[in-house]
């Protein structure tokens, strides 16, 4: 076999397109190694390159995909070697490296974990990027001290993909979890992942002023913008907001009273260039005592093909998206 199927993004003088398309096996460079794909996901940053949304990619073409997980066939690195089970998320695939949407991927080997026990090919990626983002955020927060007696946690976006395990987390650490939506109709899907209120985007009162009544133990942010500048006028003394996200706006105005005469912390989230040491230890966690259950039926919207792809990254785009998308390549190997 010469070459191999991926969703590779072109730009050219109409925009840019994802292409669905035969691509040609490259010899493997010092310290890469070849992993066949099982599964990928979809995460938003996935959704923004595929439709052009947004500027991901450094340089084009490129085969999108920040997530994968799959078996190595051939190693030029002495961590890996032909039939192990591995996953990447983040660390520059889809972005500056070839990334999952594919049926081969040459990964660095710096970018590659061994698959944890406990967490088969699927949920790994069922989790993705998405997991190991609200993995991160719940980290940064526990060691800056969020108790579950400060108070509920409110999480935003809480039916995407970081939002939906953000829940699951954080209600199997013991706290009280609340979601905000713009999905009221959704409402059972949040409380069956743990979520104890669930309030509705549209109906909620960001107020004005730079301290509103603090309500909030604490927060993670997917939206940005004004709802993040409300999240800092509303959490309590001493609690923490892990900004994650900017699916509404990159904007934030604020003042700095929150910080100074609450002592809350804006904590931040970056899932791309993750010391390993990290990624380890929060995928253990993962694979571990954090593992949501019923990661297949609670979770996953839908396993999709690498051709629908496109269809459902519109979906993210325009919001309507709930939980996860697992992209099946080769499937269980
Ligand atoms: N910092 C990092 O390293 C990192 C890692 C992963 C993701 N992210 C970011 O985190 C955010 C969530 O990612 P995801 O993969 O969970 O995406 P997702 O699955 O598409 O979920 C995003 C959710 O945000 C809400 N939403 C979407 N568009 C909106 C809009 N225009 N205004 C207000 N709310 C909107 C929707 O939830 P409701 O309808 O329930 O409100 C939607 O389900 C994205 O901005 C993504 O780029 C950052």
């Amino acid at each position: 076999m010469s070459s191999f199927k991926a969703l590779r993004v072109h730009q050219g003088s109409a925009g840019v397109s994802a292409v669905l398309e035969p691509v040609a096996f490259e010899p493997l460079s010092p310290g890469a190694v070849r992993v066949r794909v099982a599964y990928s996901g979809l995460n938003y940053k996935d959704a923004l390159a595929v439709t052009g949304c947004g500027a991901i990619m450094r340089t084009y073409p490129r085969v999108a995909g920040i997530d994968l997980a799959g078996v190595v066939e051939a190693s030029e690195d002495a961590a890996f070697k032909p039939g192990d089970r591995v996953l990447a998320t983040g660390a520059g695939l889809g972005e500056w490296l070839d990334g999952g949407f594919a049926e081969y991927a040459h990964v660095p080997a710096d970018a590659l974990l061994a698959l944890p026990a406990g967490l088969s090919l699927f949920e790994s990626m069922a989790l993705g990027t998405a997991g190991f983002t609200a993995a991160l955020a719940l980290r940064r927060m526990l060691e800056n001290h969020q108790d579950p007696a400060q108070g509920p946690v409110l999480v935003t976006g809480a039916t995407g993909g970081v939002g939906s395990i953000a829940l699951t987390l954080l209600a199997g650490a013991g706290f009280e979890a609340a979601a905000l939506t713009g999905k009221p109709e959704a409402t059972a899907y949040l409380r069956a992942l743990g979520a104890t209120t669930v309030l509705e985007r549209a109906g909620l009162d960001l107020g004005a002023k730079p301290l509103e009544k603090a309500v909030w133990g604490g927060a993670l942010d997917n939206l940005g913008g004004e709802v993040l500048a409300y999240l800092t006028r509303t959490v309590k003394p001493w609690g923490n907001i892990a900004c994650i996200g900017l699916a509404q706006s990159a904007q934030l105005h604020t003042t700095v009273m929150p910080l100074i005469l609450r002592g809350v912390s804006l904590l931040g989230i970056h899932s791309v260039q993750v010391p390993r040491p990290w990624r380890e230890a929060l995928w253990g966690q993962l694979a571990g005592p954090w593992k949501p259950p019923q990661i297949a039926s609670r979770l996953v919207r839908a396993e999709i093909s690498l051709e629908q792809v496109p269809e459902a990254a519109r979906e993210l785009i325009a919001g309507r998206a709930r939980g996860r998308y697992v992209v099946r390549i080769a499937g269980d190997l």
